[in-house]
């Protein structure tokens, strides 16, 4: 990238887009422990949450379907037919669409006392499986990210760059990294989201303090909101050094990732190690649709309908 060269900086992707074709990204990280818990428990199946394109909800419902467990996904909003719901369906998910007050009362301490009784010894799995196991799970990248180092000529580097939903992949890198490596998070919601409050509540259960990070505003003007320049970077990206990106979370973190270097943040000659959070399958409904070409073009992104 011309940006990169002419400030110096060097960085290397980690991406986790590549490590299962359907149990994507930072989904099969942080869902390890909560799968585990579930198995553990012996648990009749496992219930969660999520917007008609949730990558969360798309990962559970893959394992479900390849590991033989049962899985239930409690939607936001009124029914709708998108190539995500498509596939939860295909692959033996039982859906219940909440609406959009339902939805909002998911954080009420008895949220899930109706559902647990409709689905007895189901385990309940948090939106977008967070929480401390989805963080534990993700603590496992620093080893991965440093095991492939010198693959591409590096000893170390610097800092990591991730984009931020609800704070558990971030959470997970700054445990792993004890303050080591400073671990910068791209928001793609916007301030007031509860990102913070999410990260505060992980570090207090694992006893840890939470030094080493900084979260940046990256989301654009809202979640989901999509404009012509982010979608042209996500082009440019994609033909400039084929790493597929969609535009809601790995375009929006990396292109704040350029504007930051651009701007002067970043001395010349950091290493940074940028993880490819994964969600691919969520781009077949909008016209970032580069390697479905079967999709949706142009469908408007409403910020309800995504976030997870
Ligand atoms: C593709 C993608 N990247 C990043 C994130 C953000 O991860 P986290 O919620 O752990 O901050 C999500 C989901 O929330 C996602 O689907």
């Amino acid at each position: 990238m011309p940006w990169l060269e002419e400030t110096g900086v060097e960085v290397a992707v980690l991406r986790l887009d590549l490590i299962d074709p359907l149990i994507s990204g930072n989904k099969w990280f942080k869902l390890q422990h909560h799968l585990h818990a579930a198995e553990a428990a012996c648990a009749a199946g496992v219930i969660s949450l999520g917007g008609a394109h949730s990558n969360h909800l798309h990962a559970l419902a893959a394992a479900g379907k390849r590991f033989g467990f049962a899985t239930v996904g409690l939607l936001r909003g009124e029914p709708q037919d998108t190539p995500t719901v498509r596939d939860l369906h295909a692959w033996g998910m039982q859906l219940h669409w909440l609406g959009y007050g339902g939805y909002r009362q998911r954080h009420q301490a008895d949220f899930w006392q109706p559902w647990l009784a409709r689905y007895p010894n189901f385990y309940p799995v948090p939106e977008g499986g967070g929480g401390l196991p989805g963080a534990r799970g993700c603590m496992a990248l620093r080893e991965m990210a440093e095991a492939q180092l010198a693959s591409i000529g590096w000893d170390d580097f610097d800092a990591w760059w991730l984009a931020v939903g609800t704070g558990t992949t971030l959470a997970g890198l700054v445990l792993a990294e004890a303050g080591r490596r400073l671990v910068y998070g791209a928001a793609a919601v916007p301030a007031g989201h509860g990102v913070e409050d999410n990260l505060r509540a992980i570090f207090e259960l694992a006893g840890e303090n939470d030094q080493g990070y900084r979260l940046l505003e990256a989301s654009r003007g809202g979640f989901a909101k999509v404009d012509t320049a982010l979608t042209t970077f996500v082009e440019q990206v994609e033909v400039g050094s084929e790493v597929p990106l969609e535009a809601i979370y790995t375009g929006k973190a990396l292109m704040a990732l350029r504007l930051y270097v651009v701007a002067g943040n970043v001395a010349r000659g950091t290493r940074l190690l940028f993880v490819h959070t994964g969600g691919l399958q969520g781009r077949r409904a909008t016209h970032l649709n580069i390697a479905h070409p079967g999709g949706t073009p142009g469908l408007p992104l409403e910020s309800d309908h995504f976030h997870e």
